[in-house]
């Protein structure tokens, strides 16, 4: 069964936030008296990788969790503003030319309007499925609620509060001020003026998807050598940039202009070239020069030294390292759901601005906060299928045991994590002292991309002696340079240009995986171990038993430590 927390009787305000839009990330979150209780994206209960239809399992779950039905719930709030306010913005960029007036551009937009106008954002799926008539809906504007979901879990009393994303109703960039709970805005660079718009349109020109695929390009960028110009794409670096739509975007998508200038599209799958590598890396160098330059801005204005940042494209670990490294700020919080999954949170805590516009400021200090199962149902899972297992009194021992020894783990404990990282519920682990293990665990378990580098989990107070910038990330969403004597003692975990994506785990927080790592010391002296995210390629993050189950069985894993159990090949 699952481990559920009893919330029925509360006396205060439950909220309940979700992201839905159509688009993509779709979830739904639980907050009580301003408290997240429970966060999870609908892909890892529906198995849609990136699901953008109604989070009807997510807000399901949320309900389960606290044991309540929805006639208990206050308020649902949405992360996204009413459809009519989308399309309205559509239309005028239309008007104007600056987004093409194409059949399928007025088309999608009119589609998307009409469906999510019949659905009255969201309401009418909820009711249906939900009941009550007179539940109370609101409806945050998308950027609002990604500034809030940045501010208001850093914990941070002052501090700049950037957003940057694909697009929202018509903002791409936001610039907000916090402040004793309070936020300002401070400015708005609007969509199709987009950071996201310009990644996304190399993400699809180098045979990725985009708005999915972005880890690919930044991934591949470390491969390539500068040389590629595309200011005639981006202005970056200045105030603070500027994206030339005209240049990049086209009546049919891609413009005439980029191919012509770049050459022809990488047809997915195909070969990966040094073209394609050398544009990686402008590409990736040139959003790092503009990051820069809205973190610069925002900093001015605001007069803060402190930075918090959400929307899709502060996902780009690569750039946040450079931040995080650049002298420019004391604190940096990255909401660990950046993506549109985590404007939930940001949306469930707008109706505590109400009464004197200041939020909860209660830091997120781990991002465990999806279901778990017990020993009960794991076991009930395993004896379903047959399989022969082993109880363990001592996981993280006999994990870290299977690790030194060389075997590739599922490791798969307590509750789920939210966000696009796993963060060691839902993992699988390897050795990273082996040079050769990237190769092993891209080949046997997640048959992705050769250059896609995997991730380490440092025991907290280790991090300093491996890496160069000892920021606190434990949520895997900065990367650090790996110091130069250790590169060759976790080569693994190493990228190619020498930095790392770290994970740091601290005792008190996640006290399971923590053993695990410290066991992993005591036998090879390395407080580090390989952490990638347990699925297989193209597929979401495992959700239960049985997903962790039929992984485990259709790839390379050794052995899954799954609760107190093992089962090994
Ligand atoms: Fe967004």
């Amino acid at each position: 069964m699952v481990l559920r927390t009893a919330l029925a009787g509360s006396s205060g305000l439950i909220t309940l936030g979700v992201n839905y839009s159509q688009m993509h990330d779709s979830s739904a979150c639980l907050v009580r008296d301003g408290e997240l209780l429970f966060a999870v994206a609908e892909e890892r209960l529906s198995r849609v990788k990136h699901d953008a239809r109604f989070p009807e399992l997510a807000i399901q779950a949320c309900l389960d969790f606290a044991k309540i039905g929805s006639r208990e719930v206050d308020e649902v709030c949405f992360g996204w503003q009413q459809a009519g306010k989308l399309y309205r913005r559509d239309l005028a960029l239309l008007a104007t030319g600056r987004w093409p007036i194409t059949y399928n551009n007025a088309l999608n937009s009119t589609r998307s309007f009409l469906s999510m106008w019949h659905q009255e954002s969201g309401a009418a799926p909820f009711r249906r499925t939900f009941g009550p008539r007179d539940m109370q809906f609101r409806y945050v504007d998308h950027h609002l609620a990604h500034a809030i979901s940045a501010y208001s879990y850093s914990g941070f009393d002052d501090a700049a509060v950037v957003v940057m994303d694909g697009r929202g109703a018509w903002e791409a960039t936001s610039l907000w001020h916090g402040r004793d709970g309070r936020l300002k805005h401070l400015l708005t660079i609007n969509w199709p003026d987009s950071l996201g718009l310009f990644y996304a349109t190399f993400t699809e020109y180098l045979g990725f998807t985009p708005n999915a695929d972005e880890w690919k390009v930044m991934g591949l960028a470390p491969y390539g050598q500068p040389g590629v110009d595309l200011r005639e794409f981006i202005a970056a670096g200045g105030d603070p940039y500027r994206v030339r739509v005209g240049n990049l975007v086209g009546r049919n998508g891609m413009s005439r202009k980029l191919i012509e200038k770049l050459g022809p599209k990488r047809v997915p799958e195909s070969e990966i070239d040094d073209r394609h590598k050398n544009i990686a890396f402008a590409v990736q160098d040139i959003c790092e020069d503009a990051m820069t330059s809205v973190v610069r801005l925002a900093l001015e204005k605001s007069k803060s030294r402190n930075l918090c940042m959400a929307g899709g494209v502060a996902l780009n670990s690569k750039a946040n390292g450079k931040i995080a490294a650049s002298g420019l700020i004391d604190k940096l919080f990255v909401q660990p759901a950046a993506s549109d999954d985590g404007v939930a949170l940001g949306a469930a805590l707008a109706p505590y601005m109400d009464k004197d516009g200041r939020l909860p400021m209660k830091p997120m200090r781990h991002a465990y906060l999806g279901p778990a199962f017990d020993d009960a149902a794991i076991r009930a899972a395993l004896e379903t299928y047959k399989l022969h297992y082993n109880e363990l009194s001592d996981p993280a021992a006999i994990a870290a045991k299977l690790l030194a020894d060389g075997k590739i783990l599922g490791w798969f404990q307590g509750r789920m994590e939210f966000g696009p990282r796993a963060l060691g519920s839902r993992s699988i682990l390897a050795d990273p002292r082996d040079p050769e293990m990237n190769a092993k665990v891209n080949n046997a378990v997640k048959f992705r991309e050769w250059w896609r580098p995997f991730a380490p989990s440092f025991k907290k107070e280790a991090a300093p002696d491996y890496l160069e910038s000892a920021y606190d990330s434990p949520f895997m969403i900065l990367t650090a340079q790996v110091r130069p004597e250790k590169r060759s003692v976790i080569p693994s975990v190493t990228h190619v240009d020498g930095s790392a994506r770290p994970q740091t785990v601290e005792r008190e927080i996640n006290p399971l995986y923590y053993r695990l790592i410290e066991e992993f010391e005591k036998r090879t002296g390395v407080p580090v171990v390989m952490n990638t995210s347990f699925n297989l390629r193209g597929e979401a993050i495992v959700h239960t038993p049985t997903d962790a189950i039929r992984t485990f069985f259709s790839s390379g894993m050794d052995a899954l430590i799954i609760g107190s159990f093992v089962v090994e090949k």
